[in-house]
């Protein structure tokens, strides 16, 4: 039997995954679907949620897709009232779609500021509140939210990002000890990968130069992660497993904590 099916950790769950169709939301709805979990795979790219549940059909794991603008209170309302009547229940919510954004404070507009907050941030505060209104009809659950190493270390010319980033984690902090004081085992968590190897890298500006420069996707891969102390980036699938973590029984203890994935950037 292959490793994959021995452990099962989120057998029968059911599990909300956004930013499904790309980088460490596709990775971690494909893992928790290998872990037993029935994955509801949501996101803006439809085509791009409907392949990661193709991937995870052809594995003989259950899943289905979800337009999902996580902007859209309207839109979380609806695919929560569309989980509650087709599984009565929420187990499980990854709050993973994001988007970077980099440019120097003087030359960001407000709009720009806005639009990263809300994809980043705003999503993480609609997910979070409409996902518990489901999760405390149970009494429990796991909701992990994707911070990232610059909510914790500044990077210049990203404030937009840090900022959305470091305040999801304390949001976190706080919806957790709500649910805890409310009496629910329901926990929230947050996950600050340093940086991962996925689309949100080559989609930047910077990335045709460097591998121009660099001569492959390796190479540029390597020279961005000149400042890590394990010379690499993370695979999507290394942030997935720390995220089945704290999605699992294993992490029942672990709530309000922010873990940190990022070979030792922000140490
Ligand atoms: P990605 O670009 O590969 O995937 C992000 C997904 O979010 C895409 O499928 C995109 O369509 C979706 N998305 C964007 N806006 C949306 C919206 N309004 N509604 C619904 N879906 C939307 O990025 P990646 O790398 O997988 O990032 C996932 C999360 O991890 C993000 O929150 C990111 O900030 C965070 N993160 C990523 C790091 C990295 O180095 N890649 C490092 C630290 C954190």
């Amino acid at each position: 039997m292959a490793d994959h099916l021995i452990s099962r950790r989120l057998q029968d769950k059911v599990a909300l995954v956004t930013g499904a169709a790309s980088g460490i939301g596709r990775a971690t709805a494909i893992l928790f679907a290998r872990e037993g979990a029935n994955i509801i795979a949501a996101d803006v790219n439809d085509d791009g949620a409907a392949e990661t549940v193709s991937h995870i059909l052809r594995e003989d794991g259950k899943a289905s897709h979800h337009h999902l603008d996580v902007t859209c209170e309207d839109q979380w309302i609806l695919l929560i009232q569309h989980i509650q009547q087709h599984y009565g229940r929420l187990d499980v919510l990854v709050n993973s779609a994001g988007i970077s954004f980099a440019k120097p404070v003087i030359e960001i507009t407000l709009d720009e500021w806005h639009k990263v907050l809300a994809v980043n941030l705003d999503s993480v505060f609609l997910g979070t509140k409409h996902g518990l209104l489901l999760m405390q009809r149970a009494g429990e659950g796991s909701i992990i939210n994707l911070s990232s190493a610059s909510g914790i270390k500044a990077s210049p010319g990203a404030s937009a990002y840090c900022s959305s980033k470091a305040a999801l984690d304390m949001f976190s902090r706080v919806a957790a000890l709500e649910s805890a004081r409310q009496g629910h085992k329901i926990r929230i968590n947050s996950v600050s990968p340093g940086g991962v190897m996925t689309p949100m890298w080559e989609n930047m500006e910077f990335w045709q130069d460097l591998k121009s420069s660099t001569g492959s996707d390796e190479a540029s891969w390597k020279a961005i992660a000149e400042g890590v102390p394990l010379k690499r980036f993370a695979t999507p699938e290394e942030v997935a497993q720390a995220i089945l973590y704290l999605a699992s029984d294993d992490s029942r203890f672990v709530t309000a904590t922010n873990l940190v994935i990022d070979g030792g950037y922000t140490a």
